[in-house]
């Protein structure tokens, strides 16, 4: 099956923008590699050989059957990988007490990868028929089955406008709802069929992958997750400490460039003050002003990539949480 969603994210055997990431974490101040985005550890496996002076890896992942199928291709590795299973948005948790300040660089590939979608049973994808889960988590309890069938018209049009930017969002929400009267929506082909009926022809695979992503994003609360787990790794990188985030979609996209800029201006004052009275410093140097997408090459060999935007910075100040903030 077909695996080249843009809206479905990276993580098929070669790892998205592999070698830009590689130089956004160069040089690498030493310490640990936090991959927040694990999967089968492609990126992991790609930063090893590019990047020295790695001492140890932590890799983080919702999914605990992806990271029991990774576990096994690191038994061997010469730099000690710890998997650790969580939501990033818990990083300072899941990194353990003293973290904070000690992180050499760190890696957020959002999303999800082939492993998921290709499993038709998680029902990720409307290209095969599949139960409406959608959870990354599988022990999360909420599933796209609730979500569908439990949502109201207003809610579910919400949904669909803000996470999907679909602008049938409406009429495509009161279809949902008119459908589950005869019988719930139980799995994707049938989700697929009810949205096609309101998505004109032109644009409704385009439509369709909206919509699913839209149902994703708010199963998994994709979006609070990446601004948590944006601001922690903020506070665990050390100074010289690296970040770099792949984005798929520009909604996730315009959360990192907002962050980042944000965090690399330091002073919040409206303009109009002749003196900074928030006294906030930059916490961050951007590497570029603008995301760095892949080649033309790299969308031949890979089309996961068409969609890809990479942000990268580096932690400057030793002032800690008043240094970026957002206390
Ligand atoms: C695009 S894939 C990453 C592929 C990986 N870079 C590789 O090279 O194999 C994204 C992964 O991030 C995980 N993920 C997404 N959101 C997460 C979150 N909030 N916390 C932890 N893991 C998350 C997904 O389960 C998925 O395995």
């Amino acid at each position: 099956m077909r695996s080249d969603d843009p809206a479905l994210g990276g993580g098929g055997h070669e790892p998205v923008l592999a070698r830009e990431v590689a130089e956004a974490l160069r040089p690498f101040p030493g310490g640990v590699f936090v991959d927040a985005t694990f999967g089968l550890g492609n990126h992991t496996a790609a930063v090893l050989d590019a990047v020295e002076g790695i001492e140890r890896v932590v890799g983080i992942d919702r999914d605990g059957e992806i990271l029991e199928e990774a576990g096994r291709r690191f038994v061997r590795s010469a730099v000690p990988v710890d998997l650790v299973r969580g939501n990033f948005r818990d990083l300072r948790a899941l990194l353990g007490p003293g973290s904070e300040g000690r992180v050499g660089g760190i890696l957020f590939d959002l999303g999800i990868g082939s492993f998921q979608i290709d499993r038709s049973e998680r029902g990720f994808s409307y290209r095969t028929e599949g139960a409406l889960d959608m959870r990354m988590d599988r022990s999360g309890t909420r599933s796209a089955y609730d979500v569908v069938n439990g949502y109201s018209a207003e809610e579910l049009a919400r949904m669909i406008r803000r996470w999907g930017e679909e602008r049938n969002a409406g009429a495509i929400a009161r279809a949902i709802v008119r459908a589950r009267e005869t019988a719930p929506i139980a799995g994707t082909r049938r989700l697929a069929e009810v949205v096609s009926s309101r998505l004109p022809a032109q644009g409704r695979i385009k439509g369709l992958a909206r919509v699913f992503q839209a149902i994703r994003i708010e199963v998994n609360e994709e979006i609070a997750s990446l601004e948590e787990g944006l601001s922690q790794a903020v506070d665990v990188l050390a100074p010289g400490g690296r970040i770099a985030v792949i984005a798929y979609h520009s909604i996730e996209d315009r959360v990192v460039k907002q962050r980042f800029q944000e965090w690399a201006r330091g002073c919040v004052c409206p303009p109009h003050l002749p003196v900074c009275r928030c006294g906030r410093t930059p916490a961050l140097h951007l590497s570029s002003r603008r995301a760095i997408r892949p080649s033309e090459e790299e969308v031949a060999r890979n089309p996961r990539a068409r969609s890809a935007r990479l942000r990268a910075a580096v932690r400057i100040a030793p002032e800690g949480r008043e240094g970026r903030g957002n206390g």
